[in-house]
């Protein structure tokens, strides 16, 4: 099956109003609307959401947010609603992020809820996976990522699946300049696919997007995108330039054609 390629640039918390939308500007003058066979979404800071959508407005990215609260709405402060976030024209979120599970202390049952609510409010949700070094060296890297999945798509319905792109970012790759290979990928994204299937079916586990993300960068992004189960990438650093971002996302659209 072919499945569309998806990159995301998670800006984390970086930017500022002015930067923010001028890389925003800079990729919407590249990415013209209908012109690319591929989905680019941006996660800019929340400050900056209501800015960087307004200058992607008729390009073909699509905006979306690091965050979203389990909770609908209340006495929950600093917390940003889905409501909210779709009041801004915000499409996708971030769920389940390495940096929000491990130092901000977000629980499996935290990041499950988040992703709940977000399906519920009709958003779209990159849902992020990964093992730790520690976890990795000791054996553990598949029962993580496996444990991770089984709680996050407990309460998610099968029609919800579209809505769903499954990020594989092993922790000890994010930031550091070290990707994890092709092949790493290309197993860990067969175990993710794996997972799906006998959660729900193999049609759906065929269908499912699943990125790889982690120190991606335009030298080795054709090499990581190549491999057959791998569907694009998540892009942290990388997507503060402008020009290695587009070069990702050319790379994105010729690996999953070829892989
Ligand atoms: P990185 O971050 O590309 O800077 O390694 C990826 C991510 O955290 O999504």
């Amino acid at each position: 099956m072919t499945r569309r390629p998806f990159v995301g640039g998670n800006w984390k918390m970086n930017t500022d109003l002015e930067s923010g939308t001028a890389l925003a500007s800079a990729l919407a003058t590249e990415l013209k609307h209908g012109s690319d066979a591929i989905d680019v979404v941006v996660f800019p800071p929340y400050p900056y959401l209501q800015s960087v959508g307004r200058v992607i407005d008729g390009s073909s990215i699509a905006l979306g947010a690091q965050d979203v609260s389990s909770e609908v709405n209340g006495p929950l402060t600093g917390e940003v609603s889905a409501e909210m976030l779709l009041d801004l024209g915000v499409k996708w979120v971030l769920v389940g992020h390495s940096e929000r599970r491990h130092r901000l202390g977000e629980a499996d049952s935290l990041v499950a809820e988040k992703f709940a609510m977000a399906i519920e409010s009709g958003l779209s949700v990159v849902l992020c996976v990964g093992e730790t070094l520690v976890q990795r060296t000791t054996g553990h890297a598949h029962k993580v990522v496996l444990d991770q999945l089984a709680s996050a798509f407990e309460c998610i319905p099968a029609d919800a699946l579209a809505r769903v792109v499954i990020a594989y970012e092993p922790v000890w790759a994010i930031g550091t300049g070290v990707a994890a290979t092709a092949d790493d990928a290309e197993e860990a994204h067969g175990v993710i696919r794996g997972f799906i299937g006998s959660r729900y079916n193999s049609e759906l586990a065929s269908g499912i997007r699943i990125v790889y993300g982690g120190s991606v960068v335009p030298v080795n992004a054709k090499t990581i995108f190549a491999a057959p189960g791998v569907d694009g990438g998540l892009i942290g650093g990388a997507s503060l330039k402008p020009t290695d971002f587009l070069s990702i996302c050319s790379s994105a659209m010729i690996g999953i054609a070829t892989g």
